[in-house]
């Protein structure tokens, strides 16, 4: 099988296929990419994925390339991995999934099944397999099936080889029975499987994104309720989490969500919502995203409150970049938001990070340790949740700063340790605290 496209979807896809013993070539037009990956080694920092890449390229059984022709008749699956970012108006930019298949469809002679993995507006998947039958000389015998996928960055291995849940969207037996073979691994561990049409496939995918986008929405808005009203967000948050029909995950307030598929999927889930009339979710969804880029705001603010209304000439130290722990990934990263906008109001921003490495930007010095961060600064803001930013020592990095404030924009830090070091610590949405 083929595996096109090689980032945090695709090179995961392609490992874990190897894992479950199938023959997998990756393609990607990057060819530095496809050297790093041939020699067994990951452009991305994702945990066990390394290991796996090296696993299979030492069996034989993974390799990577550009040429498309050598994929073309060689595989009688192709995997469609590729990245759908955000174009204009929010709708989400089809073109690599479309340039993708201009270069593959043309050099199809036999019979194949091409399987959807990427996040795509309803509709998407069948307007391809026209496309590919179009250009295919293969023809009808080349066929559409959509299997999203639903791996979490730093888990992304794990949620590979063992999936919460499959879904096969098809509208054959034949394409059936191919992913059933595929797949034949988790699904005798009784990994449970949806099959549906190719439509349900596409919109199963973004739903979920959309109700995790939900969960956290809420949770900051009953954060800005606890602010009003003086509570505690994260008690509330345990004690509604308890309720088994709730939940406690993606109840975490502070910042909200970024990274590169919660946000640009709702945007494009309300544009295509919004395309068949059904403002209904469209207007829904939208206030989901208002009240996600209120927290960035809202957490900006709060540090220029600290200074006193003017963080011109402050310096402030950042304590995370990543869109989350666990990955190097800072697509639409909150932290990054909230860094450019002190920034823009005139603050010298230091920010630390321990796995994202920033291209050189303007306005911001990314350091090499929180201690070079935290040096003589007036504000510290924790806005990425690094396990290894809760065991940091308070008493030890008041000595550092010019003055103890710490902006906690994730909840996480032990405030009482840290002000009982002398430090302020102000959490959104925990009463005492502002
Ligand atoms: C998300 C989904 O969780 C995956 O199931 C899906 O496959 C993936 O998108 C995708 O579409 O490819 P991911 O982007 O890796 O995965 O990140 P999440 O773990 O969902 O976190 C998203 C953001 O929400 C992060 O910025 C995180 O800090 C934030 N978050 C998460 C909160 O603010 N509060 C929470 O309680 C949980």
């Amino acid at each position: 099988m083929s595996v096109i496209g090689t980032n945090y979807l695709g090179a995961t896809h392609a490992a874990g296929m190897a894992e479950f013993g199938h023959h997998v070539i990756g393609v990607d037009i990057d060819a530095d990419r496809v050297k790093t990956l041939n020699a067994g080694e990951s452009h991305i920092f994702e945990v066990g994925l390394e290991p796996l890449l090296a696993k299979h390229t030492a069996t034989g059984r993974l390799r990577f390339t550009t040429d498309y022709t050598e994929i073309a008749d060689w595989a009688d699956v192709h995997f469609l991995a590729l990245g759908t970012p955000s174009g204009p108006g929010g709708a989400a930019d089809l073109s690599q999934l479309h340039a993708a298949i201009d270069r593959l469809a043309p050099l199809l002679h036999e019979p194949c099944l091409v399987v959807g993995k990427s996040t795509v507006p309803v509709g998407t998947a069948l307007a391809l397999e026209e496309r590919i039958r179009r250009l295919a000389p293969a023809g009808d015998a080349v066929e559409v099936a959509w299997n999203p996928e639903f791996l979490r960055e730093a888990y992304a291995v794990e949620d590979t080889l063992r999936p919460d849940r499959l879904v096969f969207g098809t509208h054959s037996a034949h394409a059936l029975e191919v992913l059933h073979e595929i797949y034949s691994i988790p699904l005798s561990d009784r990994t449970p499987l949806v099959e549906c049409d190719i439509a349900t496939a596409e919109l199963i995918k973004v739903a979920a994104n959309a109700f995790l986008a939900t969960k956290i929405s809420f949770i900051n808005a009953m954060s800005q309720m606890c602010q009003a009203a003086g509570g505690d967000v994260t008690l509330l948050a345990d004690a509604i989490g308890f309720d088994k029909r709730i939940g406690r995950e993606f109840l975490n307030a502070g910042l909200g969500f970024g990274g590169g598929c919660l946000p640009k999927d709702i945007k494009a889930l309300a544009f295509r919502a919004e395309e068949l009339g059904v403002t209904v979710l469209s207007d829904f969804i939208r206030s989901v995203e208002a009240i996600n880029d209120g927290q960035r705001i809202e957490l900006a603010e709060l540090a220029i409150a600290q200074a006193s209304g003017d963080v011109s000439g402050k310096r402030i130290a950042v304590l995370g970049a990543a869109f989350k722990p666990g990955t190097d990934d800072t697509r639409n990263s909150p932290a990054l938001t909230v860094a450019d906008r002190l920034h823009e109001s005139g603050a010298d921003v230091r920010i630390y990070d321990p796995q994202a490495r920033l291209p050189p930007r303007e306005g911001f010095t990314q350091v090499a340790s929180v201690e070079q961060a935290l040096l003589g600064a007036d504000i510290v803001l924790h806005l990425t949740e690094w396990p290894e930013f809760r065991q940091l020592d308070p008493e030890r990095l008041g000595q550092l700063v010019k003055k103890k404030v710490i902006i906690d924009g994730r909840l996480k830090l032990q405030a009482a340790s840290w002000r009982n070091a002398g430090w302020k610590v102000v959490q959104i949405g925990r009463a005492g605290s502002l």
